[in-house]
């Protein structure tokens, strides 16, 4: 896979792209991540990427031309006829984890990260783009956004995680959120691993996790387990 993060503060993104699973992803070349600074697809003295709203009001809007040419530059260098182009947005689709699987199998993503106000609203004339938001409350920047949604798709891909029946048991990969979990030491200032988790009795286990897992949702997200009827039905 292929991303693309089109940001006017490269430097939020860079460091945390560099950690960790996403570390791992493009280690192992499950992923190539290019980072674009928008201000390199400026000409004035001072890399103006935003300017204000037409019209009015408060806040200022990213500029169409810095996205532009800098998507232009990537299609001059890759075909990006196949791509999926996301705009961090708060008035997008609320992303998910089924999205980020159906995201996990594409080759080509390009993320472009809003800010202030918003983007020229010509962008998506220019270009095929869907608006992705990351939950119902507002950031000021976009790149947080882009790497919630670039370390949920990279940690998907084949060979990035050690175990991907991890991934397989994570909350949100069927209706139910995940088993509590216990590592060493076995006593903590009297606390004691569950028994059955040291019994060595798998089917015990199992059932203990999906016993935990049902419970957990039932008690805090009554919701999923509705969703997941209806979509059945
Ligand atoms: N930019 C600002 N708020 C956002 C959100 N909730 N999701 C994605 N991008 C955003």
């Amino acid at each position: 896979m292929r991303i693309d993060i089109l940001t006017g503060f490269p430097d939020i993104v860079r460091q945390p792209l560099a950690q960790s699973i996403i570390k791992k992803g493009r280690d192992k070349g499950a992923v190539t991540i290019h980072v674009h600074n928008l201000r390199d697809y400026t000409d004035d003295r001072h890399k103006t990427i935003d300017d204000y709203p037409y019209g009015g009001g408060p806040g200022m809007v990213l500029k169409v031309e810095p996205f532009d040419r800098c998507l232009q530059d990537i299609a001059g260098r890759c075909d990006i006829s196949r791509a999926r182009l996301l705009m961090m947005s708060p008035r997008g689709a609320t992303f998910s984890q089924s999205k980020a699987v159906e995201l996990s199998v594409q080759e080509h993503l390009i993320l472009l990260c809003g800010h202030y106000k918003g983007v020229d609203e010509r962008l998506y004339e220019l270009y095929p783009i869907e608006d992705v938001s990351i939950g119902d409350y507002v950031l000021s920047s976009g790149e947080i956004a882009a790497l919630v949604i670039t370390d949920s798709i990279v940690r998907l891909l084949p060979n990035v995680l050690k175990d991907i029946e991890s991934a397989w048991s994570d909350s949100f990969h069927d209706e139910w959120l995940d088993a509590p979990y216990y590592t060493r030491p076995e006593n903590y200032r009297g606390l004691k691993v569950p028994d059955v988790l040291t019994s060595g009795h798998h089917e015990r286990i199992a059932a203990w996790r999906m016993k935990k897992r049902r419970e957990l949702t039932e008690k805090r997200r009554p919701d999923l387990i509705e969703k997941a009827k209806n979509n059945k039905i």
